[in-house]
């Protein structure tokens, strides 16, 4: 089964207005192989001149959008604004988005349905916490977040599944490529029960939490990971060694 290697980079609240002119020259200039489709998601107030500026294979994510197009809703925006910018992904359900933000299975489902009823494609974060995986609560912790996206949406085309486990992010501590790849099948097998042979067979399953230039090259000979979300690494040289991955 052939599934497009994925890179996104989520810039998450760093980056200024130099940052992204650099930024987007040198994301021009890194040759991105045939097999793998790139996406960045620098801050929302910087999204308009990226996607202006950056070359038109590379595509562009909002890291957050609300469940309604519009309205009276002080500091949201809807995925019909992003679309408005041509801006064709958004990152939703990431760990700090339910952690900080305090956001729940069910509010995350439904604006991954509202994304992709516009128009947006989605990445949607699912992963468990140390405290969850020590409990050998991982499976049920991920399947519970699973849930809650797959009883409110019929079409998979447009979702990459993200797995970031909780402990791995911004900790240095990444998942063995044995661990990431057991919980990366554990999601595909559950597709394949939940939804569909299909769904679980196209569906791009990423993994996320501490990638960098030096371990990606490892996580990838897993058969399960179709690529990664980076963090602290997308805002460094090394993200085009990542991007390359499979050059
Ligand atoms: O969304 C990417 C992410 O949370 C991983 O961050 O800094 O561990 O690569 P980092």
């Amino acid at each position: 089964m052939s599934r497009k290697f994925f890179i996104g980079g989520n810039w998450k609240m760093n980056g200024d207005v130099a940052f992204v002119k650099s930024h987007v020259n040198f994301i021009n200039d890194t040759e991105i192989p045939a097999n793998t489709e790139v996406v960045i998601a620098p801050p929302y107030i910087y999204l308009d001149s990226v996607r202006k500026h950056l070359k038109k294979e590379v595509g562009v994510s909002a890291q957050n959008s609300y469940t309604k197009s519009s309205g009276a809703y002080t500091g949201e925006i809807s995925p019909e604004q992003l679309k408005d910018l041509g801006i064709e992904w958004v990152i939703l359900g990431h760990s700090e988005r339910r952690e900080i933000f305090k956001e729940s299975d069910e509010f995350v489902g439904e604006k991954v349905a509202h994304a992709l009823a516009t128009g947006v494609k989605v990445i949607a974060c699912v992963g468990e916490k140390l405290e969850e995986r020590e409990a050998n609560l991982t499976e049920e912790v991920v399947f519970r977040q699973l849930r809650a996206i797959a009883d409110r949406i019929k079409d998979w085309t447009h979702v990459v599944i993200a797995y970031e486990p909780v402990w791995a992010i911004g900790t240095g501590k990444v998942a063995t490529p044995t661990q990431a790849q057991q919980v990366h099948i554990a999601l595909r097998d559950w597709l394949r029960n939940n939804v569909s042979a299909h769904v679980a067979d196209h569906t791009r399953i990423i993994y996320g939490g501490s990638v960098n230039g030096k371990n990606c090259r490892d996580l990838s000979s897993e058969g399960d990971i179709d690529g990664f979300l980076v963090g602290g690494a997308c805002l460094k040289p090394e993200f085009s060694d990542i991007v390359r991955t499979k050059a």
